[in-house]
């Protein structure tokens, strides 16, 4: 039996939802290039796109406007809960057990039919950017508004996490780009987990959930953290090659580079470059973004690595004002459209996601009562 670490090049669906053409740098949500997408579209006609296979037009957009805008609102029990946890419980932590939770107030949580299906992924597409925000008021001391119904995503996230401060119109746009750009990205780590979780015919919350906890990790969306706190580190523009260097030497993963089916420039990468620097230079803090092309310049010189999409979004929520630990629960609140849209599509043709493994262990041992062991037989 061949075994491909990582399900390296394994074709584990068929899906109509996205493609990554990983040698010409292409991504397309439903037949739409993300270029044409950042360039033009919102996140809302996004969640629409993905979750429904076409463009809405004006009516059904707003409709779905208002939907996700009357289902901002978390339930008052969960937000008294909140209140209760450790003030450090980081973001991703209290966004994974914050949407779990979220399941016992959710009306069709029993049900997993496609409209009860589409209920709750619109209220979790409009509950995630109110737990991610209202968890660094709470653990910052500030106070918690209710939410504006009028606001989009990126509106009603910025407003809610700066306590009612309207957001300028700037703030706004760049994070409904970003929010555009992470959305959707096929058979992704946290993607397939949702789908593992959906196939066995489990809820939407559990599946959502099982997709948080794993892109919280370093080496999928927690890379975006990562950035930022490498940025920090290096503090100024010529502490880069001395560091990066020294990262080289000592075969250190550089977080933000990378990636397992880009072979060029990952297309996303070429916004959020964009963004940085426009970003940076109306912020008069242009360091982050040179130190970001020197880091990207010798990435590519001394190992032909490519940045992937984590590398400018750090610069970019940096200076946007939004704390490091955040970073990744925002990739949450935009991915969740795109998680959802896979959960749907897992279940409109379902079959259990089952695997096997290459056993490589034991297989003669026999049983010695305890009393008798001398020495344990070392698992392999
Ligand atoms: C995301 O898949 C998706 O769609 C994910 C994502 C999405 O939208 O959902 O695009 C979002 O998760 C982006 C990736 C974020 N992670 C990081 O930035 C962490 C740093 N990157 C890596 O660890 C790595 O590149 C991965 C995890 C992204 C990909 O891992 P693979 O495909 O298992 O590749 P690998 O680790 O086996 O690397 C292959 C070679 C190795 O060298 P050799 O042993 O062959 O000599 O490339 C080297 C690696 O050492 N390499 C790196 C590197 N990435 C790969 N060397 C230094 N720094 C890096 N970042």
């Amino acid at each position: 039996m061949a075994v491909n670490r990582g399900l390296e090049d394994v074709v584990a669906a068929e899906s109509s939802i996205c493609k990554v053409d990983g040698e010409k740098g292409r991504l397309i949500y439903r037949g739409y290039d993300i270029d044409d997408l950042a360039e033009n579209a919102t996140y809302e006609e996004v969640v629409y796109l993905l979750w429904f296979g076409r463009l809405p037009v004006k009516e059904e957009l707003e409709t779905l406007r208002k939907e996700l805008g009357a289902n901002r609102a978390l339930p008052k029990e969960l937000v008294e809960e909140m209140k209760k946890w450790p003030k450090h419980a980081v973001p991703m932590e209290v966004l994974r057990s914050a949407t779990s939770l979220l399941s016992m107030w959710d009306a069709d949580a029993s049900e997993n039919d496609r409209s009860a299906n589409i209920r709750k992924a619109t209220r979790l597409t409009a509950q995630l950017p109110t737990i991610v925000a209202y968890w660094d008021c709470i653990r910052e001391g500030r106070e918690l508004v209710e939410p504006k119904p009028e606001h989009t995503t990126a509106a009603s996230f910025l407003y809610l996490l700066h306590s009612g401060k309207e957001p300028d119109e700037v703030a706004v746009k760049s994070l409904d780009v970003a929010l555009i750009l992470h959305a959707e990205h096929e058979l992704n780590a946290s993607t397939f987990a949702a789908r593992v979780a959906a196939g066995t015919l489990s809820d939407m919350h559990s599946a959502v959930t099982a997709a948080i906890g794993t892109l919280k990790g370093p080496l999928h969306g927690g890379a975006n953290q990562e950035v930022i706190k490498m940025l920090l580190e290096i503090g100024e523009v010529a502490n880069v090659e001395p560091y990066v260097k020294k990262m080289f030497a000592e075969k250190k993963k550089l977080m933000g580079f990378g990636h397992r089916v880009y072979k060029v420039q990952d297309p996303r990468a070429f916004h959020l470059r964009k963004m940085s620097e426009e970003l940076c230079k109306g912020a008069n803090q242009m360091k982050w973004y040179e130190m970001s092309t020197i880091i990207e310049r010798l990435a590519k010189e001394e190992k032909k690595l490519n940045c992937n999409v984590d590398f400018y979004s750090a610069s970019v929520y940096h200076v946007l004002g939004i704390p490091r630990d955040l970073f990744t629960p925002i990739f949450a609140i935009s991915r969740i459209s795109g998680w959802t849209a896979h959960i749907l599509e897992q279940l409109q043709d379902n079959r259990l996601i089952r695997p096997e493994a290459e056993y490589t262990g034991h297989v003669d041992l026999k049983y010695v009562p305890i009393e008798q062991r001398k020495e344990v037989a070392t698992a392999k």
